[in-house]
Formats: structure tokens, C-alpha cells, sequence
């Protein structure tokens, strides 16, 4: 961790007030606080699910029910979650400043319900669905879908339009994503371990650009000696004290 004058809060506080043009960066942390399982902490889905059974084009091919089943469960979940303060300050931070980008590798969709209005899901939306056959996407909301694996209206197999293992990210939404941490003064770096490229590169991107970069999770990561300022803290105690006036 870097050395910092003031108190972490304070010192972002003064970095966002001069900033025109600021970038986040969240991952599942932001929403653990919500009740929302992370991939790889105490209780995150890796430590029981194996990915490459789930969360692949290959596991997708050869048995589409089971990766459907545990999609299903997930929505179950997040369905009954709400948005949190940490989302919830994100989207006060957004109305405050001139330009401003959020890149979620979330698929759970709080940010959104939180009233964050520029939103890119790198990793895509789990309440989306996609044709395999025609491509199509639509937008399902229902918590448990009634028939798995779901079909679309062509008769093709649907796919939960969400990023797997193996495969590229959405390459607007991706190219608007790099476009954005190379813009910003300030990048805030939020409830991710930073492991899963190319999302955890918006860092290195954003800083080599220029921009002051703060780190806020409650544990260590592979950037919390490269950033500027690494506050060990929950999304939920920190985020709040960010849209404090002093
Ligand atoms: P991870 O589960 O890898 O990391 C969650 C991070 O959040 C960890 O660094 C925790 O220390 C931190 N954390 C936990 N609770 C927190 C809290 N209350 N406040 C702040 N930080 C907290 O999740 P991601 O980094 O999002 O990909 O994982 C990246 C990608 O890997 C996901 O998007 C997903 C997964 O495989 C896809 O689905 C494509």
C-alpha cells in the first residue's frame, strides 16, 4: 500500500472534485454486500463450481441443461438481491461528474437498479439472452426461467448472454471501455481481484494514461502496489464517504 497524507476518503474525495472525467471499474465485491456470491473469495462460485463444467462454449455444447441449471440459480439469487450503498454512490458520483464511465464486469444488473445510467458490462448481462441459431438477444427478466436449456422464437438453442472462459468480450462495449480508462483523471478500482484479463488491463491502461488510480476491496490484489492509493476497505463503507461533502 502507498503512503497517503490525508485519510483515504479524503484524498479521492479531492482527486474526483479536480477530475473531469473519471472511470470505474467493478467486480463482484460491490455486490457481496448485497448477498451475492464472488468467484474466488471465501465462499466465491470457483471454490465449488468448477468453471469448465459451467462457464465455457465447451461445457455450454456438451450439456446446455446443467450450465442453464446453475445459471437459473444464480438469477434465483440475484433476483431477491438489492442494489447496495456502494451502488448506490456510484450512481450519485455519475450525476456529479462531467464525464463519467462505468465498467462492470458484474452480470447481476444492480448497477442499473441502483440508477447508474452509463454502464459498460464487459462481461455481459446474465438477465440477457442469445440465440445460438439467429443471434438475437432479448432481455428475460423472470428469476427461474420456466424450461431449460430456453429456446428462441426461431427454435435455436438460447445461451445466457454472459462472457465465458475462451471467449472475446464485446468489442464495443470492450472499445469503449479502454476508451474511457484512457480518458480518465481518476479510475476507481472496485471489489475485483484484478486476475481476469483483459478487464483487471484497464488498470494498467488507465494509469499509464495518466490517471490517478484508487483501489478499494477489502483484500489484497495483484494492483495494490501498482495503484496510487490502495484503500483496504468494503464497497459499502468506503463508496458512501466518496459523495460526503467533506
Ligand atoms: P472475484 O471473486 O475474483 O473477486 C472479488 C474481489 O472482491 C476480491 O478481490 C475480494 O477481496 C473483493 N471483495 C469481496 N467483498 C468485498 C467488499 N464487500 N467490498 C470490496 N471488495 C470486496 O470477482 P471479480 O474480480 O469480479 O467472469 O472476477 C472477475 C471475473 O471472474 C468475473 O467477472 C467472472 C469471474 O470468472 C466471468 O463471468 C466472465
Amino acid at each position: 500500500m502507498h503512503a497517503f497524507q490525508s485519510d483515504p476518503a479524503e484524498t479521492v474525495r479531492e482527486w474526483l472534485a479536480a477530475a473531469s472525467s473519471v472511470a470505474v471499474l467493478t467486480g463482484a465485491g460491490i455486490s457481496a454486500e448485497s448477498g451475492i456470491p464472488t468467484f474466488r473469495g471465501p465462499g466465491g462460485l470457483w471454490r465449488t463450481y468448477r468453471a469448465e463444467y459451467l462457464a465455457t462454449p465447451q461445457a455450454f455444447a456438451r450439456d446446455p441443461h446443467l450450465s442453464w441449471e446453475w445459471y437459473n440459480w444464480r438469477r434465483g439469487i440475484i433476483a431477491t438481491a438489492e442494489p447496495n450503498t456502494g451502488h448506490a454512490a456510484l450512481a450519485e458520483l455519475e450525476r456529479r461528474v462531467p464525464s463519467f464511465t462505468l465498467a462492470t464486469q458484474n452480470v447481476d444488473g444492480l448497477h442499473d437498479r441502483a440508477g447508474s445510467r452509463r454502464i459498460l458490462k464487459v462481461h455481459g448481462d446474465i438477465w440477457t439472452l442469445r440465440c445460438t441459431a439467429c443471434t438475437r438477444e432479448w432481455s428475460d427478466r423472470r428469476p427461474s426461467l420456466p424450461e431449460l436449456p430456453p429456446k428462441c422464437e426461431c427454435g435455436g438453442l438460447a445461451r445466457p448472454g454472459v462472457v465465458w472462459f475462451g471467449e472475446g468480450l464485446p468489442e464495443d462495449v470492450w472499445s469503449a471501455a479502454v476508451d474511457a480508462a484512457r480518458a480518465a483523471d481518476v479510475l476507481l478500482v472496485v471489489g475485483t481481484s484484478a486476475l481476469v484479463y483483459p478487464a483487471a488491463g484497464l488498470v494498467q491502461l488507465a494509469q499509464s494514461a495518466g490517471a490517478k488510480v484508487a483501489e478499494i476491496n477489502v483484500a489484497e490484489t495483484p494492483v495494490s502496489a501498482m495503484v496510487d492509493l490502495s484503500w483496504r476497505a468494503s464497497a459499502t463503507t468506503a463508496l458512501p464517504q466518496l459523495i460526503q461533502s467533506a
